[in-house]
């Protein structure tokens, strides 16, 4: 079944319905020549006779205009439900692009040219992006619109045209778009903003979530209901930040983690964005999102054009957990990509928080000995291998081992650990510079700044000017040098300040608006070299933790280091409000020493590694340093974590309890047959005389019998554990934690 049907409306109009697996978005050309939203939301066949519904009816102070012929028709364009919404020419609510023209005049009013369907879905070079594997997978709308008067038979008026395009995937309720802004005029004009999305919903009366956070309190959950005017999330970090995350959600009142209507906005980005909903006169809900207009400018000379980053839309009537699965689905299986999209990971051990910045190799080889007798299969040099680095004010930039530290090099260091049963994995900072570095000493101008301003430092670094293509070129020829050389098969690709002085000495005065867009473009250009030279290689983001934990980076890094926060009961909330949009094989998740260097608390073993096997499981203490009985419950923990880590990869995610609603937190995975589960429960404080009721699982199948192999013992029929649930007498204790892995009798 076609995935696109396009129905004709009154003087041949088109209507466009893109219908997923249980949804429809469509919408169509109006009157006016304007393109409208008609419906995003449960299904609904194309039916010519919603042309009318394109209308929206009321007496606004407020401007209309005669469209085009062939239609011709009367429109207020501060009342239509607009796809793209445009400036300056009759629409005061929040648009979606704005252009500075060369005669130094604002705006567009964008109509309606032409369409095509395309099979599949196309590439999107330089920028990360979903993806099909092969073209029946999902169908692209392509729609042309150009800045036409308002009469005439669209007659151009500044020779800007706009496609957007519209992604619907089969078997699935996502509709990926993106626009693309051209200059097919003769002279040069300013692309002030360009958002990927915007959609006009009828009504107001949403609830929007949204995950905000700091470091190391990285997406948490936020929802509160929309009330008149502007509501926003953004970064002017120059990456999308801890602070404030892509990603936001509308929902009905009422819906709740299994019922009820929610639609997400997920940006397929890792820099500047901006992102909300405004809420109007006519109590009609608009909402935008795509790179933040504060910071940028772009110069479009004539033939050139501008293509934004991608926003994945995502429906689900079965709540926030029902979306949740869609974006799941979606980024596990076509955003990351590479060898590790479908391979399981292995359980690492990282050495940042044993040993910090003071280590050699001995002492690194000594846990590694711990790591592998344990089962561990990676092991992680993390900062402080190179240079002069043994604290944080110096060496980024200078990618070359410490002899001192290393004398037989990071090859004699990686054979070490490959001599204990491990594979070598090591960090890099590639896009930041340390003024006490040869790299800055060499070229003090391939980092961003402003001539004759200071240099703002942000951990005693600066920050490496990716917008320069040599900038790029140079440290990519650093570390490429040092993984073709050592037996490096994993890198964890930090990041860790944001950008200031935001300017390139490479560009002219008119494009220097174009820096923030250009270097995160460089950062992945430096990934895309990274992968295609390296394909085997293993890549876990990281930004100061989960600060650039976006669509974006997931596209190249598999996996991403989800805080720097291993507190377990911190953590709860931290992995529960990433679960909201990001599968769980794609969350780094450590167990740490106590008292935990963060927030100081103490928690069991147990419950730490509950904790973290809720993501790609790992280690971040000195193992040398264990007790007897803690080093037999990390031996447990690997054990766990790969009886169970295909679960991650391939199983569905069910939040049972909220961390930030309660003292309880409970989650479970269930593989795709319903055939095995694993379920976990941790107590963050217990209270006296308060019993915990019994937890109702999910997605089990009620017909079969479960038998605990690993937790406390049992064996229930599914359908006890759906209706009456899983027993948590045990649970008496702070910072307790329970974890069941059942199986189909
Ligand atoms: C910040 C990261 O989040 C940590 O895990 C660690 O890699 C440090 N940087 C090293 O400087």
């Amino acid at each position: 079944m076609s995935l696109i049907t396009i129905v004709s409306g009154p003087e041949d109009r088109p209507l466009f319905f893109l219908r997923g697996a249980a949804s429809t978005y469509a919408l169509g050309v109006h009157a006016s020549g304007l393109l409208c939203h008609l419906h995003w939301g449960g299904a609904v066949e194309p039916d010519a006779s919603l042309a009318g519904r394109l209308e929206t009816g009321g007496m606004p102070f407020g401007p209309e205009f005669l469209g085009t012929p062939p239609f011709g028709g009367r429109a207020s364009p501060d009342l239509l439900r607009m796809e793209y919404p445009t400036a300056n020419t009759g629409d005061f609510r929040e648009p979606a692009v704005d252009v500075l023209h060369a005669d130094g005049t604002r705006g567009l009013r964008l109509l309606y040219v032409a369409h095509r369907v395309l099979a599949g879905k196309p590439a999107s070079p330089g920028l990360p992006a979903t993806y099909v594997e092969s073209a029946d997978e999902a169908e692209t709308l392509e729609i042309d619109l150009r800045d036409a008067r308002e009469a005439g038979p669209g007659e151009p008026v500044s020779g800007i045209e706009v496609t957007l395009s519209y992604t619907v995937f089969a078997g699935r309720d996502v509709v990926v778009r993106a626009a693309r802004v051209g200059n097919r005029g003769d002279r040069a004009v300013t692309l002030l903003r360009a958002a990927s999305v915007s959609v006009d919903f009828s009504h107001r009366g949403f609830d929007l979530l949204t995950l905000p956070g700091a470091w190391a309190r990285e997406r948490w959950v936020e929802r509160a209901p929309l009330r008149s005017g502007l509501h926003e999330s953004a970064s002017r970090r120059g990456a999308s930040g801890h602070q404030a995350h892509p990603f936001f959600a509308l929902l009905e009142p009422t819906a709740d983690e299994v019922r009820g209507e929610v639609h997400g906005f997920s940006l397929v980005y890792s820099g500047n964005h901006r992102g909300g909903a405004e809420v109007t006169q006519m109590h009609q809900t608009r909402v935008f999102l795509g790179i933040n207009p504060d910071g940028f400018a772009w110069r479009l000379e004539p033939g050139e054009s501008f293509r934004t980053p991608e926003v994945v839309l995502a429906y689900s009537a079965e709540g926030l957990g029902g979306l949740s699965a869609q974006y799941h689905r979606l980024y596990r299986e076509r955003l990351v990509r590479g060898a590790w999209r479908d391979r399981e990971r292995p359980v690492l051990i990282n050495n940042w928080e044993a040993t910090y910045f003071d280590f050699d190799a001995d002492k690194l080889a000594a846990i590694a000995r711990r790591a592998g007798e344990l089962g561990v299969e990676l092991f992680v040099l993390d900062d402080g291998w190179f240079g002069r680095r043994n604290d944080d004010t110096t060496s980024l930039g200078d990618w070359i081992v410490d002899r001192k530290k290393l004398p037989g090099g990071l090859g004699d260091l990686g054979r070490r650990i490959e001599a204990e049963g491990l594979r070598f994995g090591l960090w890099f900072e590639p896009e930041m510079v340390s003024v006490e570095s040869d790299l800055y000493r060499a070229h003090p101008d391939w980092c961003l700044h402003v001539p004759g301003r200071g240099r703002t430092e942000g951990r005693q670094q600066l920050v490496l000017d990716f917008s320069r293509p040599e900038v790029v070129e140079g440290v990519y020829a650093q570390v490429a040098a040092i993984l073709r050389e050592a037996p490096v098969g994993y890198v964890k690709w930090d990041m860790n300040r944001h950008l200031t002085e935001v300017a390139s000495a490479a560009l002219p005065p008119d494009r220097q608006g174009e820096v923030f867009h250009r270097h995160v473009l460089g950062v992945y250009a430096f990934a895309e070299r990274l992968a295609g030279e390296f394909p085997d290689l293993l890549l876990e983001g990281c930004s100061g933790g989960g600060g650039r934990y976006d669509p974006g980076m997931l596209h190249y890094t598999p996996q991403f280091w989800c805080s720097d926060n291993t507190d377990a009961i911190a953590r709860l909330r931290i992995q529960h409000g990433t679960s909201i949009v990001y599968p769980p094989c794609t969350m780094g998740a450590h167990v740490s020493a106590v008292p935990n260097h963060q927030v100081h608390r103490s928690t069991p073993m147990r419950t730490r590694g509950h904790v973290a096997l809720a993501g790609q499981f790992g280690f971040e203490l000195d193992l040398t340093k264990l007790d007897a009985p803690d080093l037999a419950e990390a031996g447990d923990l690997v054990a766990q974590a790969k009886a169970t880590r295909h679960l991650l990869r391939h199983g569905d995610l069910h939040r049972l309890r909220d961390p930030h609603a309660g003292n309880l937190a409970a989650w479970m995975l269930v593989s795709p047959g319903r055939d095995e589960a694993v379920v976990t429960v941790v107590l963050a404080l217990a209270e006296p005389n308060w019993r915990l009721p019994a937890l109702r699982l999910r997605g089990l199948d009620p017909a079969a019998r479960y038998r605990c192999v690993h937790g406390p013992a049992g064996e229930w029929r599914g359908d006890a554990l759906l209706q009456i649930g899983l027993p948590l007498d045990g649970l008496t204790r702070d910072f307790q934690s329970l974890r069941w892995h059942l199986k189909r009798v």
